[in-house]
């Protein structure tokens, strides 16, 4: 078939709909299918049908740090496909994923011993929220059934994630579907004492003061868990305040509740450590992970544990399963391939030591946009950033869609949630790459003042 039949075949093909695109706005999308078709990408760029190409700011949705078409995750993929493509881990397992298992473990904070696999940020939120049910029913405390999240959080669209996640949008058309028992903490964005805040707003420690609060309206001994994002990303990147994280987790320890962090975005390296859990000196009793662990090429998501939750799965008779919960795919052996070689490039590449140097460019980079009319408001930490514009007299997100769209144009892949510009560019990024990315965004605002 000729490129061109298959562009012609391609364009019908997307007006009739028979690909229901996720988080778009469908109809939209297929007035102009081909502005918005990526066909090929390498390092740290996509490429479109007609070759425009275009800086990955985003990482793809934050998930490839290590950039596209790296040729040893194709060559371990294919070894893989190989020697063992698929293996069952119901009653058995392999090699490779025992040793990642290890090695993300060592990852960890200490203590964080344990690793769960699922295969998806969504499928390790719902394992997560189980295995802190089912922790407390073990230790005779089945009445703690309650789970804290937080305004503006994103822990994906399984019914649990949904739950405890705090983006309006994405939950008033599943209300009725809603896990019984959720409430959520303030968010802590106040641009009143924190706007263009570089790093930690050192204002807003006393908001997780509001956990207080909900142990006082609900009685800690229902509440299971709480689960935050020690930086919230989908929402836009809201930083905490500096001691936020720590007071949440005294607050937590003082009522016997269980801390989530979901990490699917801070995990393996975007805050400059392993996890957002070191960067931010706070230990919580299980870490939520995904998309940077396989640089996004295969699906893998997990939950790590500490090992008095382990533990206190490990009773009962020998032979009995202990935790009635996996995934067809989980720790599946095409995913822990690539998530090895994507450790051993982080590892051999020092890339978390590459982010810390990167950080100060990014932050720099991005405040210079700080003098923009319609600029309200500018974020950042680790190498990942945000951008707030006013929303133009026809509403909410019309500035956002422009600039993205004009992104497409002049050689950058933005994300725009309403106006909210957000940025999680490649570690392999060079600096200049970063300043020529910043300039690019700067002509895209001053073109929808
Ligand atoms: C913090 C967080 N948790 C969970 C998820 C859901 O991950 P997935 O889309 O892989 O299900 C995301 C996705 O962006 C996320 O950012």
């Amino acid at each position: 078939m000729s490129t061109l039949t298959n562009k012609f075949d391609y364009v019908s093909s997307t007006k009739r709909g028979s690909y229901w695109m996720p988080f778009t706005a469908n109809r939209r999308l297929k007035e102009q299918p081909e502005e918005r078709t990526l066909v090929s990408a390498e390092g740290p760029y996509y490429y479109k049908a007609d070759g425009t190409k275009l800086f990955d700011t985003l990482s793809g949705l934050w998930c490839s740090p290590l950039g596209h078409a790296h040729p040893r995750v194709a060559e371990a993929l294919h070894k893989q496909a190989m020697k063992l493509d698929y293996a069952p881990s119901f009653q058995l397992t392999n090699p490779q994923t025992v040793h990642l298992a290890d090695r993300i473990a060592n990852l960890a904070p200490a203590s964080l011993e344990h690793v769960f696999f699922a295969n998806s940020g969504s499928e390790a939120v719902d394992t997560a929220l189980k295995i802190a049910l089912g922790f407390h029913r073990l230790r005779g405390e089945g009445q703690r059934f309650r789970m804290i999240g937080r305004e503006r959080g994103y822990h994906g669209v399984g019914f649990g994630g949904l739950s405890v996640g705090g983006i309006v949008p994405n939950r008033k058309m599943f209300a009725a579907g809603m896990m019984p028992g959720v409430d959520h903490l303030r968010h802590t964005h106040d641009l009143k004492y924190m706007a263009f805040s570089r790093g930690e707003p050192s204002w807003g420690c006393e908001i997780a003061e509001d956990l207080e609060r909900l142990v006082a309206l609900h009685d800690a001994g229902t509440i299971a868990a709480v689960i935050v994002e020690p930086v919230q990303g989908s929402t836009g990147v809201i930083v905490p305040p500096v001691g936020y994280l720590k007071k949440l987790r005294e607050i937590c320890t003082k009522h016997e509740i269980l801390l989530i962090f979901d990490e699917v975005i801070t995990g393996f390296g975007r805050m400059g450590e392993a996890f957002g859990a070191q960067r931010f000196g706070v230990k919580p009793d299980m870490i939520t992970f995904a998309k940077a662990v396989t640089n996004g090429i295969i699906p893998m998501g997990g939950v790590i544990v500490t090992d008095e939750i382990y533990n206190t799965f490990m009773t009962g008779p020998e032979n009995a399963i202990e935790f009635a919960h996996g995934y067809t795919y989980s720790g599946h052996p095409m995913a822990t391939a690539v998530a090895h070689v994507v450790l051993d490039i982080m590892e051999e590449e020092s890339l978390f030591a590459r982010v810390r140097g990167l950080e100060p460019v990014l932050e720099e980079a991005m405040h210079s946009l700080r003098d923009l009319s319609i600029v309200t408001d500018i974020r950042n930490i680790g190498l990942t950033a945000a951008v707030d514009m006013a929303a133009a007299k026809g509403g909410v997100g019309e500035r956002g869609l422009q600039v993205f769209e004009r992104g497409l144009k002049a050689g950058l892949l933005l994300r725009c949630t309403g106006d909210t510009i957000s940025f999680g560019p490649p570690f392999i990024s060079t600096p200049s790459q970063l300043q020529d990315m910043v300039e690019t965004v700067r002509g895209l605002i001053q073109s929808v003042v």
